[in-house]
């Protein structure tokens, strides 16, 4: 196992994350035991996230302590991961609207406390104010205003330097148009605002998305 990222270790072609519940699955991924420590695959067809990973993704802000508001959480596939990785120092504010996903989430919830569910509209952030500033936001939702959706949860919790990752669906912003060009009027709309450091397109693990990694730029 060579460690690539904190808490992100690299066997072969495969990526893993050491797993805070040693014995437990959460998406039916491979668990692996090795020098007394057991590691979850970390599945690119699965996670979007993983599939950067292995695409190149240049800087990995995520590490022991961390914390992160992560938007459109579903049953907890990746956010199970990043628990893995942020540790019992970190915190993951996981916010999800569907009560259905909510459900298997709370599940995960339950058997990984530094994982904080969230119920609520990613588009109302007024809603969660509570969680104040965090070190990264990270963004899955699949909207057509989903770039908007993370520059206002941006302004409002990200602290100053702190990164963002945010995946961009093509498909639910036009489906008729070029994915390329998709992403890049959502880089043009972040550089606005942000520091834009790298956009990645997730092919072969996910058709028509990318993945933009940006940093909030500390005031002048
Ligand atoms: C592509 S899935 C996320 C997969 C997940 N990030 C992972 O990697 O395991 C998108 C999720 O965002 C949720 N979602 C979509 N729009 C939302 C919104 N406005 N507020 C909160 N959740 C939203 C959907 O219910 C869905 O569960």
């Amino acid at each position: 196992m060579e460690e690539i990222f904190p808490g992100v270790f690299r066997k072969g072609k495969r990526i893993f994350t050491e797993n805070l519940r040693p014995g437990q699955k959460v998406y039916g991924e491979d668990l692996l035991r090795e020098g007394g420590k057991e590691y979850r695959e970390w599945v690119p067809y699965r996670s979007k996230l993983a599939a950067a990973i292995l695409k190149g993704l240049k800087i990995f802000p995520f590490k022991k302590g961390t914390t992160i508001l992560y938007l459109g959480a579903s049953t907890g596939t990746t956010v199970s991961h990043l628990s893995d990785i942020v540790g019992k120092e970190g915190v993951i504010y996981a916010v999800e609207f569907s009560e259905r996903m909510m459900r298997e989430l709370l599940d995960l919830c339950e058997k990984r406390p530094n994982i904080i569910p969230i119920l609520a509209d990613a588009r109302k952030p007024k809603e969660y104010d509570w969680v104040g500033e965090v070190d990264v936001v990270y963004e899955d939702l699949a909207q057509p205003d989903q770039t908007r959706i993370l520059i206002k949860n941006a302004e409002m919790f990200l602290k100053p330097g702190g990164e963002f990752l945010i995946a961009i669906k093509a498909r639910s912003v036009d489906v008729t148009e070029d994915p390329k060009k998709i992403y890049r009027e959502s880089k043009d709309e972040l550089s606005e605002r942000f520091e834009v450091i790298q956009l990645i397109e997730l092919e072969p693990y996910e058709k028509d998305h990318c993945i933009i990694l940006g940093r909030f730029r500390a005031s002048p």
